[in-house]
């Protein structure tokens, strides 16, 4: 029987159960994150951790546990389940009270969920890229909160798979923000371009990543928004996310994004990234 968490306990699925009035069902009031899991090591675990105390503090949700303790929880649970590539998704909700706006006072105990699964690399559309359409970003001001609020991100992800596209590109008055659900980069005469880390977009830890594989690789990276303009003149266009990697678009709005493959700063970092979990894996079978 696959494990879940439910607070610090770890479980059978079909025995945990979460009450009907707890928060984060019934407001989005919570927060959560997805850590990708390589051959059974966890990558990246420790920025999601960092990221997810910050999301959580910036709705005044505290998380119930120390980062150590949390992370040897989710450890824990990957073990039991015997994950190999997958994924983990955590959410922390503000826990369960009667139905009210207001938050609900100090004895109300914060609910921390999780699971694991198993997710393949997407490596045919990693190989091929894919399609893209622009959308406008109707979310609100502070997209820099992991929130469990995803409505808006929904809308455009379906639009995108009704379209027959991967992701939806986000705009705000014609600057680009993100994807519904990946962080957004072009590629302009051999320099990256993607949003600032401020309140309109999500600090992507794949984005961190990225940046921090081109400043080690010398590869110009700017953190400036671009322009619908300059998104759809881009030599080369990709996506990033915990799932996705460094996802090429090579079809942006039915039109072919340079000579319809992905390009070649994309590929290279692609490889970058393979590299890098690749070590990560390698320094803990060591
Ligand atoms: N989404 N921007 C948005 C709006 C996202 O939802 C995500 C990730 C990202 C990329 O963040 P990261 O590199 O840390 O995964 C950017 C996750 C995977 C999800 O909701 O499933």
């Amino acid at each position: 029987m696959v494990k879940v968490m439910v607070d610090d306990k770890i479980i059978d699925r079909l025995e945990a159960a979460i009450d009907i009035e707890d928060r984060g069902y019934q407001f989005g009031d919570g927060v959560y994150e997805v850590i990708r899991i390589y051959d059974g090591v966890l990558f990246t675990g420790d920025e999601h951790l960092e990221r997810f105390y910050s999301s959580a503090e910036k709705i005044q949700i505290t998380v119930p546990f120390q980062k150590e303790e949390l992370l040897g929880l989710i450890l824990r649970l990957i073990q039991e389940n015997r994950v190999k590539d997958g994924s983990l998704y955590m959410q922390l909700t503000r826990g369960a009270s009667p139905r009210n706006h207001i938050f609900p006072g100090k004895d109300t105990k914060p609910v921390l969920t999780a699971y694991t699964k198993e997710v393949a690399r997407p490596v045919e559309s990693l190989e091929n890229g894919v399609a893209a359409l622009i959308a406008d970003d109707i979310r609100w001001l502070r997209c820099d909160i992991k929130s469990l609020n995803l409505l808006p991100n929904l809308l455009a992800k379906q639009a995108a798979t009704e379209q027959g596209c991967y992701e939806a590109i986000l705009h705000r008055d014609g600057l680009v923000t993100e994807g519904s659900a990946s962080n957004a980069y072009i590629v302009t005469d051999g320099k990256i371009k993607t949003h600032p880390a401020t309140n309109l977009i999500l600090n992507g830890i794949t984005r961190q990543v990225v940046a921090r594989l081109c400043e080690k690789n010398n590869i110009p990276f700017k953190q400036e928004a671009f322009t619908l303009d300059e998104l759809q003149n881009a030599d080369e266009i990709f996506v990033t996310s915990t799932t996705s990697e460094v996802m090429p678009v090579v079809k942006l709005a039915g039109k072919e994004v340079g000579d319809g493959k992905p390009g070649e700063l994309t590929r290279k970092l692609q490889t970058l990234f393979v590299q890098e979990f690749e070590s990560v894996k390698k320094a803990h079978t060591l």
